[in-house]
């Protein structure tokens, strides 16, 4: 469990590594992956986003959680319904949540975690049995509550296997953080300063889906297109 700052330390390119933003970019992206997106394509600024834009692109960008007037989406899971978005490619970029994606791009497999597929990014690191980084977007290179959790839950998980020891320290905390707080991610909610900002621009509507577990199977994988484009499908 580290922030985007860290990872050029932990940087294992053996690793898998679990690019997590509860609040709310790879909540949002796991979302739009189980309403049928075909492809979402991170860039971690926006001005990646409005070329893509002016050239016909559906584009998701939001900044400092609200989101860009130039583009079609937010970022919240609720602005890609089936309808929106089924069959789509949008390209996609977040204050954190796109920008650790980039960070992570070297690393032997990159996923996208959220309580909503927790259980699947969880079979999904069991299929390759290899060491899983965390990394926890955050805000502005900080590690916050949400973040931390699901990474003592996906944590959880992988060591009751009896396949996977805890790991780093961070990894043990946040574990612990998890299993003493009866494995319901609501129970930080108070520590939570990013619920805070989105209360604060009346985005908080999104927290109750955010805290949910399990209410997908798809698991974003960060791919290399034939023209060396990074998508997530
Ligand atoms: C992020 O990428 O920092 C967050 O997802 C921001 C947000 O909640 O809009």
């Amino acid at each position: 469990c580290f922030s985007p700052a860290l990872y050029p330390v932990y940087h294992n390119p053996e690793a898998i590594v679990v690019v997590v933003d509860v609040f709310r970019a790879t909540t949002t992206m796991a979302a739009a992956f189980g309403n049928g997106v075909r492809s979402i394509r991170p860039v971690a600024t926006v001005e990646e986003a409005q070329a893509y834009k002016a050239k016909g692109w559906l584009v998701g960008a939001e900044r400092n959680v609200k989101r860009c007037e130039f583009a079609d989406f937010g970022n919240s899971p609720f602005d890609y319904t089936p309808e929106k978005v089924s069959g789509k490619d949008i390209v996609f970029t977040t204050t954190n949540g796109t920008r650790a994606i980039t960070i992570a791009r070297s690393a032997y497999r990159v996923v996208t975690g959220a309580f909503i597929n927790l259980h699947a990014v969880a079979g999904y690191c069991l299929a390759y049995k290899r060491d899983v980084v965390v990394l926890c977007s955050g805000w502005q290179d900080k590690v916050n509550m949400e973040d931390t959790l699901f990474g003592g839950a996906l944590a959880d998980i992988l060591v009751n296997t009896g396949l996977y020891g805890t790991g780093s320290d961070a990894a043990v905390i946040a574990r612990d953080m998890w299993t003493n707080n009866k494995k319901d991610p609501a129970g930080y909610l108070e520590l939570s300063e990013h619920i805070a900002r989105l209360k604060a621009n009346h985005l908080e509507d999104a927290v109750p889906y955010c805290l949910t577990l399990n209410l997908t199977d798809k698991v974003p994988e960060l791919v290399v297109t034939e023209d060396g484009v990074l998508i997530l499908r």
